[in-house]
Order: structure tokens, then C-alpha cells, then sequence
């Protein structure tokens, strides 16, 4: 560095150049999204990941890692479009039965996922929640899955809840179960349960009803998620392999969403104009 450059202290001078931040590149299709009412309440089950590997000679958990990818890509869009909550399907209940170096490595990938995404997480707004048989998630994913879940529960903006070692039946069990010990407790108001009633002790109390659910990799079945709560859901299944599904593909299922008539029971007349 030449003497002009530095000042009387001999430290070098800071030089102020109007720097352009870089335009950020958004997809027209998102444009248009914001223009009529997105979904409330997203779920989707993550599938194809071990497919993903296995198509290209790679161990299944590289899947699952490619997978995280898409995690924080589309969480990033759901943010962005407006959504108030995103579901995702990370590990079912019945998940515990794959080979063990996978269960390890998909725990692996949890903790690195959650330790990595905690600034992007408060520093956007969102609330990370988590519904599931949790208390069976090793020490190791549990910790670090409160801390986030503690440091933004006041945040206001989407709430993004990870199902981990979830299941829908799983948890309308343990409603009754926990409607049952209040019965018995006399802490539930005699008379007939209703709707409100029972969803309230489920896991999802106090997120909307899912709107849409989206199921990756060309399988078309609900497997256990979210079974109360996508009773009037529309579904989506696209052949894309979850670590292939990025914004533009979830842009294109939300689009696909709000071009869908829904009915609720009612007829096409009775829909508000
Ligand atoms: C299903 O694909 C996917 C899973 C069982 C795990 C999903 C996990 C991730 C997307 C990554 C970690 C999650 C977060 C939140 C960071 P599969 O293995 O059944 O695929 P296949 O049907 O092709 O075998």
C-alpha cells in the first residue's frame, strides 16, 4: 500500500465506494402468487431421498442431506409468499424401523439442520415448533430443537413446525388418551365432545387446518401425516424427488392450489363470489 493511501496515523484509509447490493432474482411466478390468497397452512411429506441418492450411485443419507437443501429452500419461499404455517414431514413413527446407520445419520442431520438454520430461523421471523412423539428423539437433536423453539417463541411471523417421529394416528391416540385422563380428572366439561374440542388436544393445537399438502416423488399416499388435520386439504403429488423440489417447484404447486375450487361440502353456487 502506497503512503497516499494510508493517513496520518499510518492506518490505512477506509475508501467509501457506492457499492450496488446485488438485485435479488425473483421468480415472476411468486409475483404472481402474492396476487390472490396463499394457502394458510402448507404440509409435505419429504419423499425420494434415498431414490435421489441411489439414482446417482450415492449412500442414502447424501439424500437426506441434498434433502436439508430443499428444507431451507422452500422454507425461505413459504416465508417470502406469505404463508403462516409450513409442516414438514422429517421422520415418521415408523421411520424408527430403517436400518440404524440411517436412523443415526437422519438424527445427525436434524442436529446439524437445526444448530446451522438458528440465525436464518430468528432473524426472519419465524417460530420453530416441533410435533411428535418427541421425548423419543435422542438428547442430542432434543436440545438444540428447544433452544430454537424457546429463543423464537415470541416471533410473529411463519410458524414452521418439523414432524419428528410423528404419526397421525399416533396422535389422535394420545388426544383421547389426554381427553380421557381430563374426563376422569373432571377438568373436562361434561356433554358431547365436539370438533373444536378434540383438536384442541392435539399435537397441532392452535395451527390452522392444512390447505394444502404436497407429497413428493410420484407415490400418492398420506402416510400418517396430519390425518385431523388435512380433512378438507387439497393434495398435491409431484414425480419431482424431494432434493429436487426447490422454490420454483413449490411456487408451481401453490399456484396449482389457488386455481382450485374449494368447496367445503358445499356446492359451486352457495361459493362466495
Ligand atoms: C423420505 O424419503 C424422507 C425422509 C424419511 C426424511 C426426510 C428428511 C429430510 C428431508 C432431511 C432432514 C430434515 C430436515 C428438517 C433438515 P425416503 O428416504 O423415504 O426416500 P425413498 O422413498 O426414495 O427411499
Amino acid at each position: 500500500m502506497d503512503d497516499a493511501a494510508r493517513g496520518r496515523s499510518g492506518l490505512a484509509r477506509i475508501r467509501c465506494v457506492a457499492v450496488k447490493a446485488p438485485a435479488v432474482e425473483r421468480d415472476p411466478l411468486e409475483l404472481q402468487i402474492r396476487e390472490r390468497p396463499v394457502p394458510a397452512h402448507v404440509g409435505i411429506i419429504m419423499d425420494g431421498n434415498g431414490r435421489w441418492a441411489e439414482e446417482r450411485g450415492l449412500p442414502r443419507l447424501e439424500g437426506h442431506r441434498e434433502g436439508s437443501n430443499s428444507v431451507r429452500e422452500v422454507t425461505r419461499t413459504a416465508r417470502r409468499i406469505g404463508l403462516q404455517a409450513l409442516t414438514l414431514y422429517a421422520f415418521s413413527a415408523q421411520n424408527w424401523s430403517r436400518p440404524a446407520d440411517e436412523v443415526a445419520g437422519l438424527m445427525d442431520l436434524l442436529r446439524e439442520y437445526l444448530e446451522s438454520e438458528r440465525k436464518e430461523i430468528l432473524e426472519n421471523g419465524i417460530r420453530l415448533d416441533a410435533v411428535g412423539e418427541l421425548d423419543r428423539l435422542p438428547g442430542f437433536v432434543r436440545a438444540p430443537l428447544e433452544a430454537v423453539r424457546e429463543a423464537s417463541a415470541r416471533n410473529r411471523g411463519m410458524v414452521l413446525t418439523l414432524a419428528l417421529s410423528y404419526g397421525g394416528q399416533e396422535e389422535i391416540a394420545a388426544a383421547a388418551e389426554s381427553l380421557i385422563e381430563r374426563a376422569r380428572a373432571g377438568t373436562l366439561p361434561p356433554g358431547p365432545l365436539d370438533v373444536e374440542t378434540f383438536a384442541s388436544a392435539l399435537w397441532t393445537h392452535g395451527l390452522p387446518p392444512v390447505d394444502l399438502v404436497i407429497r413428493t416423488s410420484g407415490e400418492t399416499r398420506v402416510s400418517n401425516f396430519m390425518l385431523w388435520q388435512s380433512a378438507y386439504a387439497e393434495f398435491i403429488f409431484v414425480d419431482t424427488l424431494w432434493p429436487e423440489f426447490r422454490a420454483r417447484q413449490f411456487l408451481e404447486a401453490v399456484l396449482e392450489y389457488q386455481q382450485r375450487e374449494r368447496r367445503f361440502g358445499l356446492t359451486s353456487a352457495q361459493l362466495p363470489k
